[in-house]
């Protein structure tokens, strides 16, 4: 028999169970309010997520286009300032003011582009070389195109006649010259063991490359010297092509190398001598241009076309550009100079390492020439 109170006791687990399933639900209910809040916390921070992301896109594209334009103003920038500093320069050389330049070697390759060039910075051209047709085409061509006035004369510098230099001085007497431009040279036919060079290849490269740039400047400076006289405030210039054949001695070219190491000292102590009497005098070092002395028709990174080269050369005079550790002496163009820099900095010119290099790439570079010369002959 139940008593009352085992009855009531035996509704207790009911209630108990009563209770527990009240109590799921509202936990179920509360964790379900929960997740859909948590749901709808993440689906607001996906948006703010995605909106951040969005943001960050426009703001980095913003800042690669400000960096671009940043790069594109300081290039400009650079561009202006190497523009006024070459105007400077003209002015500073009397440009636009009827002052001459003389150029020699200038009816082809290197010689050429300096006369074109500085044609058309206004400097009116007194052009120096072999052959005078090609002179006669270059001066008009001169004259035409960039309205200064042009004169010439066509000698043959490895004849040292002292009439050459006469006649030099004939033209030259009337002219306001402030610039001179020694850029005639010649080099080896082919690369060439000394005791076996031929006698008149060895005289030509030592008159050309060296008496006649003596005398060639020598007769000019006073010129220069009297026209910067006449002209308060304005600077004379002389510019002598060098070589990396003179910076490094060079086997099987030893003529043309010592040509050029002594254009080096020379030009450099006439730096010295004309400094402060407003000359401004620079040995030019260049490792190969396309021309028909290096016989390379192709321009590449480290061989630049004369123009090219001369645009950098005329850039470079009077400011720190390229390869310039030694005193009035620049090599102007940038992987000439980054050349000399490695090279001076690892085996240096002077070294055995520099030499037993330079000697194997001539040795290869004339047996190349020698078979040529062979296939050229069995062709005739
Ligand atoms: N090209 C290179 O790779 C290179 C590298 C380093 C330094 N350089 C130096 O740069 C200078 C110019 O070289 P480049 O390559 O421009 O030479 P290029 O193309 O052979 O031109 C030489 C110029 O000099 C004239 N010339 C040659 N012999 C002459 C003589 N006996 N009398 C009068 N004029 C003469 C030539 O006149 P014609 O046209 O009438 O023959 C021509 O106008 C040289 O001093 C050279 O040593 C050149």
């Amino acid at each position: 028999m139940e008593s009352k109170v085992s009855r009531k006791l035996a509704l207790v687990p009911k209630k108990f169970a009563e209770l527990r399933i009240k109590d799921v639900l509202t936990v179920e209910r509360d964790h379900k309010i929960k997740i859909y809040e948590l749901i709808k916390d993440v689906d607001v921070l996906h948006k703010k997520e995605a909106q951040a992301l969005h943001n960050e896109t426009q703001l980095r594209e913003e800042f690669a286009k400000l960096k671009k334009k940043k790069q594109e103003n300081m290039r400009t920038l650079q561009k202006r300032k190497e523009s006024m500093a070459m105007m400077a320069n003209n002015r500073k050389y009397g440009a636009n003011t009827g002052k001459w330049a003389v150029v020699t070697g200038s009816s082809d390759g290197i010689g050429k582009e300096y006369a074109v060039q500085l044609a058309k910075k206004g400097f009116n051209i007194f052009l120096i070389s072999r052959t005078q047709s090609k002179l006669d085409a270059l001066s008009e061509e001169i004259s035409s195109k960039y309205k200064v006035e042009t004169k010439s004369l066509a000698i043959d510098f490895a004849s040292d006649k002292p009439s050459n230099y006469e006649l030099m001085s004939q033209v030259i007497k009337s002219l306001p010259v402030t610039i001179l431009i020694n850029n005639v040279g010649q080099s080896h036919s082919i690369p060439v063991p000394f005791a076996e060079t031929e006698e008149q290849e060895l005289r030509n490269i030592i008159t050309i490359n060296n008496t006649a740039t003596l005398r060639t400047t020598q007769i000019i400076i006073p010129y220069i010297q009297d026209t910067l006289k006449a002209n308060k405030g304005t600077r004379g210039l002389i510019l002598t092509m060098g070589s990396f054949g003179g910076l490094l001695p060079t086997p099987y070219l030893a003529t043309y190398s010592g040509s050029k190491a002594f254009l080096q000292s020379w030009s450099a102590a006439l730096a010295g001598e004309l400094s402060p009497q407003g000359i401004d005098v620079e040995l030019v070092i260049s490792y190969l241009v396309t021309s028909a002395m290096s016989k390379i028709r192709r321009a590449s990174m480290t061989i630049p076309s004369p123009k090219v080269f001369v645009a950098s050369t005329l850039r470079s005079v009077g400011r720190r550009c390229g390869a310039q550790d030694r005193f009035a002496t620049v090599t102007p163009f940038w992987a000439h100079a980054l050349m000399q820099w490695w090279i001076e900095n690892t085996v240096g010119v002077y070294s055995k390492v520099a030499n037993t290099l330079n000697l194997k790439m001539h040795q290869d570079i004339r047996k190349r020439a020698l078979k040529k010369q062979a296939r050229l002959q069995k062709q005739e």
